[in-house]
């Protein structure tokens, strides 16, 4: 059940360029639901300009230890507000929230795509995935290398090919050029990360293979109830919050996202 609640942080550490991770503990966590890529609605502050929630996806959790961690770009004032947050501090947080990336049960070879911020879900899903068998490959895709992070995380789910824009690490380019490039075999898809990069893998792939995408729209109650994240799927009109983030590779229609 998703849940209103104060956690404490316990962590907030710069990890690449303008990226952080942070820990939380809470009582409360609702770990049976928490799927890889569902995400938390989070209070960063008070004011117009911060009043709405910022969702951001969870990273991994520990239930034993009731913690969650949370990895997040700095790009504005809700993110920039987050990364001044101390150890000790509480941060008011809805979740979790959003049907996250189903897990097949099959054996097979998986493909991670991430692009930037869209990169932390897949972690704990690879690693999931890697625990039944699955043969799992990595294709992720940063600004520069400075802005890389979790390269050895991913390394250990098996091979891992980066892509940076100014070309500065691995192939110069986008994550899509990194994968014709690689051309890496798979069954299944699994990818989060902007919109036009998702678009280009929906065009390549939905004819041939099956996969899941994770979407970023932006959000305000993040539970379903606002229809502020509407979007336009081929089986209607769809909200990102709620019958989201994730959706099945073909299910998007992208000229009309509202
Ligand atoms: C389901 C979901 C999961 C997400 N998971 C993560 C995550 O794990 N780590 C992370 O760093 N970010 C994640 N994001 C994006 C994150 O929510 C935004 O970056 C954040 O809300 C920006 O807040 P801000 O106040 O700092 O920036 P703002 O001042 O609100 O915006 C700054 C810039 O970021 C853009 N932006 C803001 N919100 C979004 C959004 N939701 N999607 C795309 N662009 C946006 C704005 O257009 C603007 O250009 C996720 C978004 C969604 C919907
Ligand atoms: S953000 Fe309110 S319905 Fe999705």
């Amino acid at each position: 059940m998703k849940k209103l609640m104060d956690m404490e942080i316990l962590e907030n550490i710069r990890i690449a360029k303008d990226v952080y991770r942070m820990k939380l503990r809470g009582e409360e966590l609702c770990f049976s639901e928490m799927m890889a890529g569902c995400f938390l609605n989070i209070k960063v502050g008070t004011g117009s300009e911060l009043l709405l929630r910022r969702p951001i996806s969870i990273f991994d959790a520990d239930e034993k230890e009731k913690t969650l961690s949370i990895i997040y770009k700095v790009v504005g004032r809700g993110t920039e507000r987050m990364s001044g947050i101390k150890s000790g501090d509480l941060l008011n947080v809805l979740g979790p929230l959003g049907q996250g990336f189903p897990i097949q049960d099959e054996s097979g070879r998986v493909l991670l795509v991430g692009g930037g911020v869209g990169v932390p879900p897949l972690y704990e899903l690879g690693k999931k995935l890697k625990a039944k068998g699955m043969e799992v490959t990595t294709v992720l895709g940063f600004r520069d290398e400075e802005s890389i992070f979790l390269r050895e995380d991913f390394e250990r789910l098996g091979p891992l090919y980066i892509a940076t824009e100014d070309g500065s690490y691995g192939t110069e380019g986008y994550v899509t050029d990194a994968i014709r490039e690689m051309d890496p075999s798979f069954d299944t898809l699994y990818a989060c990360g902007p919109k036009a990069m998702l678009r280009t893998l929906d065009e390549r792939y939905a004819q041939i293979k099956k996969g899941f995408l994770s979407f970023e729209e932006r959000m305000a109650c993040g539970i379903g109830a606002c229809y502020g994240c509407m979007t336009e799927t081929k089986a209607g009109l769809k909200r990102v919050c709620k019958d989201g983030p994730v959706f099945r590779l073909g299910e998007m229609k992208y000229d009309s996202v509202l």
